[in-house]
């Protein structure tokens, strides 16, 4: 009796968000985890343990310099990049270019040069790049889409959308790489690109024309200071001051994030913890941006990186009515230096202490406002992870992945690109002052 034989799949980047490919893959029986591959063996280590748990073989670990014999020796049909945003292309090329099919974390990557080489390369061999954009498959999300693409509100004329980070998840980003440009692009590139992806999915749309202003007001020293936040450290472990510091971040009270980051320090002195009213920052945390879209529609969005609460507001504005979304994903936090969360999450794996929930209204012109009903999950960011997963790599269990609204929610580099498009846009315009045609920055992907 033939088998089908196994997919070989190797992971880039061994840190966090990869545990949710390693626990999603063991779970799936048509597939092998082969070969992990991070400047850390003590997080490969842990990822290693991982498998072991769920009663799966080690995976060979690699350096990062050696990825290109990596894909040669282990013989490995499927890579998944969760590294650091701007080591993402360092991956991609190569894999694409040994013929795997590649599923890359977002942002697909952090600047216009390294965008471009991406897509010369999916051009070039043809091969299939998928960006992990979860927030698609979230229900609500696709609720909206169902919505808007029946035409419930008509034409859709404008947008109006807030994202707000609390002083839990928001002030993470402040800690560790992201805080550096060079390696996140900044919130809207790290961040909003996942917004930005839905505005273009829902609308169906591409961006046109960006502007925008941004500032560093909240978080890093000069704004610590200015607002009597800042106290006296570098890195929380161990400094006295960070002791009852609400932003400080207790690395040795959680399990994984000891094991991740804590025990991993004298791999690559990644500090996981620093203090998010240090130098340097070089992104922002308020961030304002204008968009006009190809078929006239305009976007405003607004990104507040230190908000009492975490959610959103989307507002659509139609020739026939309005949509609007909004989601409490946390009402509030409770000041505490201890982490409480599973798997070292501060945010999306777990429910929110204090989570509110979604409300989707349809407000027909002439007509009374409707409560359109919905499935909502906390958990997960928003159920979109697991049903993502599904459709990756095919249902737990085994099988095909499943046909649908689900599977053609999937991001390709085109998607990727135009998401990035908007972030690089604005962060130029913070530079500059003035309007951006997206296409000046990214060519090829708006046809
Ligand atoms: N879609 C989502 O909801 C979501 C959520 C979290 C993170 N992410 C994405 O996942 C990726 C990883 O984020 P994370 O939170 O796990 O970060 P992390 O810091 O926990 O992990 C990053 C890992 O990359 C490794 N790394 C650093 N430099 C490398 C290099 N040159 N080559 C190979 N590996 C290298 C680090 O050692 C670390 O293990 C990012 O791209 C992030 O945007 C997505």
């Amino acid at each position: 009796m033939s088998r089908t034989p196994l997919v070989r799949t190797a992971f880039v980047g061994t840190g966090h968000r990869a545990q949710l490919y390693t626990r999603a893959l063991a779970a799936r029986p048509g597939r092998h985890m082969a070969a992990l591959c991070d400047p850390s063996p003590t997080r490969m280590a842990f990822h290693n343990r991982l498998l072991a748990a769920a009663g799966e073989p080690a995976a060979a670990q690699w350096e990062p310099e050696r990825f290109a014999d990596l894909l040669v020796k282990e013989g490995v049909d499927e890579v998944v990049v969760t590294t650091v945003d701007a080591e993402h292309d360092r991956y991609i090329v190569p894999a694409l270019e040994a013929g795997c099919r590649v599923v890359t974390e977002k942002p697909m990557t952090v600047d216009a040069e390294r965008c471009a080489r991406i897509l010369e390369t999916v051009r070039r061999t043809g091969n299939s790049l998928t960006v992990a954009f979860n927030y698609r498959f979230n229900p609500v999300h696709e609720k909206v889409r169902a919505l808007l693409a029946e035409g419930a509100i008509g034409e859709v004329v404008s947008v109006h959308f807030e994202w707000l980070l609390d002083t839990r998840h928001g002030a993470d980003y402040f800690r560790r790489w992201h805080r550096d440009r060079q390696r996140s692009g900044g919130l809207l590139v790290h961040k909003a690109g996942h917004h930005f992806d839905l505005v273009n999915w829902w609308l169906a749309d591409t961006p046109q024309d960006v502007f925008g202003y941004g500032r560093l007001a909240f978080y890093g020293r000069a704004a610590g200071e200015r607002h009597g936040l800042r106290r006296e450290y570098e890195r929380a472990h161990g400094a006295g001051p960070a002791a009852d510091d609400p932003f400080a971040l207790d690395l040795a009270a959680d399990d994984t994030l000891r094991a991740l980051y804590l025990d991993a320090e004298q791999d690559d002195g990644y500090l996981r913890d620093r203090n998010v009213f240090g130098d340097p920052v070089t992104i922002e945390d308020d961030m304002a941006v204008l968009v006009r879209c190809t078929r006239g529609a305009t976007m405003t969005y607004h990104l507040t990186g230190y908000s009492p609460w975490e959610g959103y507001r989307v507002m659509f504005n139609g020739s026939a009515g309005r949509l609007e979304l909004e989601v409490e994903e946390s009402r509030w936090q409770r000041p505490t230096t201890r982490v409480t969360s599973r798997s070292g999450a501060l945010h999306g794996d777990t429910a929110a202490e204090h989570a509110g929930g979604a409300r989707l209204t349809l407000r027909p012109l002439w007509e009374p406002p409707v409560d359109v009903p919905l499935v909502t999950a906390h958990e997960a960011h928003g159920g979109g992870d697991p049903r993502m997963l599904d459709v990756l790599f095919g249902p737990v269990g085994g099988g095909a992945p499943a046909e649908g609204a689900a599977s053609r929610a999937t991001a390709t580099e085109r998607d990727g690109a135009r998401a990035l498009a908007v972030g690089l846009a604005a962060n130029r315009c913070f530079e500059t002052g003035r309007p951006v045609a997206v296409r000046e920055l990214i060519d090829g992907v708006w046809d």
